[in-house]
């Protein structure tokens, strides 16, 4: 019958239906993972073609994405830290950081909160779930995208908004508030130092990218990816670019990011005490492509311990802002490559769409 056609679709069977399960079950990955399954459930299971894109590409000696160290940032060695972030932004658009100034018991402390968050029983966390962030500063949920995406991603999630202010601290869970009360605080810290040294690697005034808000609205998501009893099926998180301006990453020991270099994806090594810093499509359209934001992925778990990070993406927190290519990068030789648009407009889109690819700058790309 044509309707039961539609309904079981592509796939030869009503994925719809066993995604729409897995989504009220609010078990999550961790979830089913508890249960004892040994294979995956195939709404997991990627196309052969998404597969393949994961396998060959992959140079594990490849030229690793550079470490800066940060010490001593207010000193005569700025210009040069200045100069190595400048030009990592422009060839990577991935560092990592070391000396940065948080002490590495508070990043083992942030890591096991967001652990232990996802360690508690479905009930507890079950409180959270919920698919939509308007009115909710926190969400516990599996995979953003489920919804949108062709196959579901091996990992659950908790997300906070934290900026302007974290108003509604209270609506943490207990579990993890105080070290992400803690986290807020740091990454408020680096967040400036940050962007003061984005702006002035772009030529700008150290306090530009600051003015433009882009410390204000900071979210927050603590990933945890537990162990896939069939890694070459599925995927941690497909390959995305981040939307803001720049996310600060930190990721426990495990290893599974990587990132698009040259056509080649490249891993980026846990580096104990070091922190992954990343350009995001806003940058890249402010900066009229002088950075790149860059598509990166996380490899399903094949590790027998669950893989935790936490990411607090850095955005503006004027959306009723207009952004657009500065006039600082716009000259006859080079034309703004991107329209202006609102920030809130901007937002809607991401939110609407799968996470693959950067179609965000793309829809904003003039000729
Ligand atoms: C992200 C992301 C990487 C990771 O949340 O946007 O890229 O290692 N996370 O979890
Ligand atoms: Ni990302």
């Amino acid at each position: 019958m044509a309707a039961n056609r539609t309904l079981i679709g592509e796939q030869g069977y009503d994925r719809a239906e066993e995604v729409k399960q897995f989504d009220e079950s609010k078990l999550g990955v961790k979830g089913l993972v508890d249960s004892g399954l040994s294979s995956i459930p195939r709404i997991f299971i990627h196309p052969p073609e998404i597969l393949q894109q994961f396998q060959p590409t992959t140079r594990p000696n490849a030229q690793p994405i550079p470490t800066i160290d940060l010490s001593d940032l207010h000193s005569d060695r700025r210009s040069s830290i200045v100069d190595q972030v400048s030009g990592a932004c422009r060839n990577f658009g991935f560092f990592q950081i070391t000396n940065h100034g948080i002490p590495s018991v508070v990043l083992d402390r942030t890591i096991a909160a967001v652990k232990a968050f996802h360690e508690q029983p479905t009930e507890v966390k079950a409180r959270f779930y919920r698919r939509e962030m308007i009115g909710h500063g926190v969400t516990y949920l599996s995979n953003v995208d489920l919804y949108t995406s062709k196959a579901a991603s091996w990992r659950d999630t908790l997300q906070v908004r934290l900026g302007p202010l974290l108003e509604a601290a209270d609506d943490v869970p207990k579990i993890c508030r105080d070290e992400i009360v803690e986290w807020d605080r740091e990454i408020r810290r680096l967040g400036e130092e940050l962007l003061g040294l984005v702006s002035e690697g772009l030529g700008l005034r150290a306090e530009k990218l600051k003015e433009m808000t882009c410390l204000g609205g900071r979210a927050m998501v603590g990933h945890y990816y537990p162990p896939c009893p069939q890694p070459d099926l599925t995927v941690g998180l497909t390959s995305h670019s981040d939307p803001g301006v720049l996310t600060v990453l930190l990721q426990d020991h495990i290893g599974g990011l990587q990132v698009k270099h040259d056509g080649a994806w490249v891993d980026v090594k846990p580096v104990p005490g070091a922190l992954v810093i990343n350009v995001g499509d806003l940058l890249q359209i402010i900066s009229n492509e002088e950075y790149k934001s860059v598509d990166h992925r996380v490899l399903a778990n094949p590790h027998h311990e669950p893989r935790v990070s936490m990411a607090v993406f850095l955005n503006p927190s004027n959306r009723e802002g207009v952004f657009g290519p500065l006039p600082e990068f716009i000259s006859p030789e080079k034309p703004a490559l991107y329209k202006e648009f609102k920030f809130s407009e901007f937002l809607l889109r991401f939110f609407k769409k799968e996470l693959n690819g950067k179609s965000l700058v793309n829809y904003y790309k003039l000729q």
